[in-house]
């Protein structure tokens, strides 16, 4: 049994978006999750997940491990006490901790294909509350983003507590996202936003509010269908996320890098300080923009276009 999900990235409002503020992310098709299930001739439960070097049995992990906390949770889901001689094989062309969704996209692809071979196949609804489960485990206080994008692998403008929303694009755009190759501390970064925020709300809940405009007129203009005016928001977002300390020199230097190879805007896009950075370009100009953020630094690059 094979499962797969897509990364994501957040276009607008991440941190916000913990505060309640609304947040637009969209799947990416170029780097996926794939999780196949097959029986194991060895006893137990077997995992083969060489992009995290491991290779080994469920009971040799630690419970709260994020592979095995997945499997652990759907037993319990599904009510499974006797652990079946199972072999789980997870490849992953996700960076890990880049911004990109690489854990909920483990965790969705893996609930899938799990729950299928289990002959228990889940709706949408139940992969999403279980991934936010996991999220919750390793994040401390995640908004929920990642594992509803990831989940319905559609476009989403997302509030927390608030039914799922997707929104559909009038006419295509194309983004360049830039991978600093730092990894990007997401917990720490929503810990430290947390921190700031309670020293001074007033300020950080009028950064949020900002935010949230910015986040709304962005959906309008890509409904119908003027991208083009994407470029400045992702400029006034960056802004506020350098206030709320989550940019870094990695980050700034990418960014730099892609308005002058005639980007329309840039920004950081999920946690932070590290991970990856966007920039969103006229198709004509992917590929050059793409380079010159090579040549900046950048680890790895990804064109996508957003339909
Ligand atoms: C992480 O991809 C996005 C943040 O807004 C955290 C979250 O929403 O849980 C920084």
């Amino acid at each position: 049994m094979k499962a797969s999900a897509p990364g994501k990235i957040i276009l607008f409002g991440e941190h916000a978006v913990v505060y309640n503020r609304p947040a637009l992310a969209v799947p990416v098709d170029q780097a996926q999750v794939e999780v196949e299930v097959t029986d194991s001739d060895k006893s137990g439960v077997w995992i083969d997940a060489p992009m995290v070097e491991l290779h080994g049995e469920l009971s040799t992990l630690p419970d709260d491990h994020p592979i095995a906390a997945v499997i652990l949770k759907l037993f319990q889901h599904l009510g499974i006490s006797q652990h079946p001689n199972i072999l789980l094989t997870i490849r992953s062309t996700i960076p890990v901790a880049a911004g990109l969704g690489s854990g909920a996209a483990v965790s969705v692809a893996m609930f899938r294909a799990l729950s299928s071979y289990l002959s228990h196949p889940l709706s949408d609804e139940q992969v999403n509350g279980l991934v936010f489960e996991i999220e919750k485990l390793h994040h401390g206080t995640p908004s929920g983003i990642d594992n509803t994008v990831i989940t319905y692998n559609k476009p989403v403008f997302y509030m927390k507590h608030k039914p799922v929303e997707t929104f559909t694009c009038g006419k295509p755009f194309t983004i360049v996202i830039g991978d600093t190759g730092v990894p990007a501390p997401t917990k720490e970064s929503v810990g430290d936003v947390r921190r700031l925020w309670l020293h001074n709300e007033n300020r950080f809940e009028e950064m949020f509010n900002e935010i949230a405009q910015i986040s709304t007129m962005a959906r309008r203009f890509i409904e119908t269908g003027h991208p083009e005016h994407l470029g400045e928001l992702m400029d006034q977002n960056q802004e506020f996320l350098k206030q709320m300390t989550v940019s870094s020199p990695e980050l700034d230097v990418l960014i730099y890098a892609a308005r002058r190879a005639g980007a329309l805007g840039a920004k950081l896009s999920g946690g932070g300080r590290g991970g990856n950075m966007i920039a969103l370009v006229d198709q004509a100009a992917a590929e050059s923009v793409a380079a010159s953020l090579t040549s900046a630094g950048a680890k790895r690059t990804i064109i996508t276009e957003i339909k």
